[in-house]
């Protein structure tokens, strides 16, 4: 194997080496290489055992054999990997000196570590459908959570080879467009797509539409009415639902381009309104779906829950739902982009909709014999709350906008910058502020283990101490600063290292190779949080060994190994930060 490469990829690979041929070993042996417990060592084998166990062998034999004869065969030398066999048979493997050279020496750009990153989901078409809020109305704070999650997924997977496919599934087709066209009608409006205060007066609208709806049995039957002449096709109502979606997505753009969220493609719940009927024939036809009091549902008899608890893919009205709509979806994805895996991220009161989507499309695909069913995955999430324990709201009561959050977070931390560097000019005060702010909310909301709710502190994820974007970016802008004062480029002056020698540095070059598998470990549970964990654990080892280790200093190999050190120290922690979505910073 050739540098750049993947550590666990390698260390499989001299297992397999060492293995062929020996007695005990069968063709179907796989050393199953994994992160270890950091008190045994880096890495750990699991094959022996199930190997033994076919073989009837003794799996603590069998692996001391393979130790042996992987340091007489595999170019293993206790310089490089310390080996040694645990418990009922596992192997141990503790990175050494020499290997640390190996690695820091190898892996020195973003595109070195991106190759030594590349995994098993190399080439695997995976969906990932995020952010997809609804029409007509303004996102807001919650939505901040799948479309922060759901980009920070697709950068993970794609940095380790996965063809990602984003979609936006957005709620475009619900009975939201009743009561608007209905009020749109009565208060005889006029839509304008260019201006910017179009989508908060649609809101108002549907306030108002809503209330007459309330008010009045004549009013919701006209909102049920317009409902039906648009899913008819009525020219005047579906060029309006036309407007009423370009000035949703105007504004959902601007929020994106915010955030640096792009997607691939914007499939809403209307571009399958013609799919659906299939859905129905086949689903009923299969026997997989039948009519209860009007309606189309689908029970699933060996759950102990969705035995009574039914999955409705049509209403008693003969309309489709959010269901339906799924259901067609995932056969478009597979027939058109043959998706290998598909990963929705929402929130976890959908928890039930998706387990049921999932049940229901694997009975229902199994009968299309061209189809590979694709990994089915629901990425939830938990609440955001305010201060009070309660999901986060505005004073008077509503939820708060999106927007306004992201423009509170550029001018809050525009403040704290003010005060901590009052020399930077105007424009990169404006770029840190908004590196900082928006870099903040969004570190703040992944850097949580997503199944559970946390509470928004500005003042927590403002903070330039403890587990925050603004102590990573620092971190990242005081290793810039030490190149600067040098007149260096980060990896330049670092020919003559020799290698890494003192507890700090031998520290920091060990947090420097888990990174691989702390990426691994982030994307395979899909939970960016593992991999904020990381940065941060990488930003305080980085901070310990320079606060001990004088980095210009006279001897050449010293001083060499250790801007070497920083140097790797920023390709990795600018690749993670970017990973996340966040942009880093020169100076702040
Ligand atoms: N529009 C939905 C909502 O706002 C989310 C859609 C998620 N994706 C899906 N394929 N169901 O809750």
């Amino acid at each position: 194997m050739k540098w750049p490469f993947h550590i666990a990829a390698f260390i499989e690979d001299r297992i397999l080496q060492a293995s062929s041929g020996m007695e005990g070993f069968d063709d179907a042996f796989t050393p199953d290489v994994r992160p270890a417990d950091a008190r045994f060592g880096e890495f750990q084998a699991n094959g022996v055992l199930p190997m033994a166990k076919r073989q009837k062998k003794n799996p603590r034999d069998l692996a001391t054999r393979l130790v042996e004869a992987m340091e007489d065969k595999s170019g293993f030398s206790g310089d490089d990997l310390a080996m040694n066999v645990a418990g009922p048979g596992f192997i141990n493997f503790r990175f050494m000196p020499g290997f640390y050279h190996e690695w820091l020496d190898n892996i020195r750009t973003h595109s070195d570590l991106q190759t030594a990153c590349r995994g098993a989901i190399t080439d695997k078409v995976v969906v990932v459908d995020f952010s997809s809020p609804n029409t007509a109305k303004q996102m807001h704070v919650g939505h901040i959570r799948s479309s922060v999650i759901g980009e920070a997924l697709c950068r993970m997977l794609e940095f380790q080879g996965a063809r990602t496919i984003r979609d936006n599934h957005i709620g475009d087709w619900g009975t939201q467009f009743g009561i608007l066209l209905m009020a749109i009608h009565h208060f005889d409006t006029r839509l304008d797509v260019e201006n910017d205060e179009a989508l908060e007066e649609l809101e108002e609208l549907y306030r108002r539409g809503s209330k007459l709806t309330r008010e009045s049995e004549e009013k919701l039957e006209e909102a049920r009415q317009e409902l039906v002449k648009l899913q008819n096709g009525d020219p005047e109502n579906l060029s309006r639902w036309e407007q009423i979606n370009s000035i949703s997505q105007k504004a959902f753009q601007e929020i994106y381009n915010l955030l640096g969220i792009r997607f691939d493609y914007v499939l809403g719940e209307s571009f399958y309104q013609d799919s659906v009927e299939n859905v129905y024939t086949e689903l009923e036809s299969l026997g997989i779906a039948k009519e209860s009091e009007g309606a189309l549902v689908v029970f699933h008899p060996e759950h102990p829950r969705f035995k009574k608890q039914s999955f409705m893919v049509r209403k008693s009205d003969g309309a489709s739902n959010y269901a339906t709509t799924d259901l067609a979806t995932i056969l478009h994805r597979i027939q058109e982009w043959k998706a290998e895996e598909i990963i929705y991220v929402t929130d976890g009161r959908q928890q039930d909709h998706f387990e049921q989507l999932f049940l229901t499309a694997r009975k229902w695909l199994k009968h299309h014999p061209e189809i590979n069913m694709p990994k089915l995955r629901h990425v939830w999430f938990g609440t955001i709350l305010g201060e009070d324990g309660k999901a986060i709201k505005t004073r008077s009561g509503e939820p708060i906008k999106l927007k306004d959050l992201l423009a509170e977070a550029i001018e809050r931390a525009r403040v704290t910058v003010e005060n901590k560097n009052p020399d930077l000019d105007e424009k990169e005060r404006d770029e840190v502020a908004r590196h900082v702010g928006l870099g903040a909310v969004k570190y703040a909301d992944l850097s949580q283990n997503r199944t559970g709710d946390y509470v928004f502190s500005w003042e927590k994820m403002l903070s330039l101490e403890g587990n925050t974007a603004p102590y990573l970016l620092y971190a990242v802008v005081r290793i810039r600063s030490i190149f600067r004062k040098a007149g260096l480029n980060p990896g330049e002056g670092e020919d003559a290292a020799d290698r890494v020698e003192t507890e700090e540095e031998l520290a920091l070059a060990r947090q420097l190779l888990l990174f691989a598998s702390a990426l691994e470990q982030a994307t395979s549970d899909l939970r960016p949080h593992i991999l904020c964990t990381y940065l941060y654990d990488l930003a305080v080892t980085f901070s310990s060994f320079y606060n001990a280790n004088k980095v210009m200093v006279d001897e050449e190999p010293t001083q060499a190994r250790r801007l070497l050190l920083c140097a790797r120290t920023l390709t990795v922690m600018e690749t993670g930060l970017h990973l996340l979505g966040i942009e880093t910073l020169e100076k702040m």
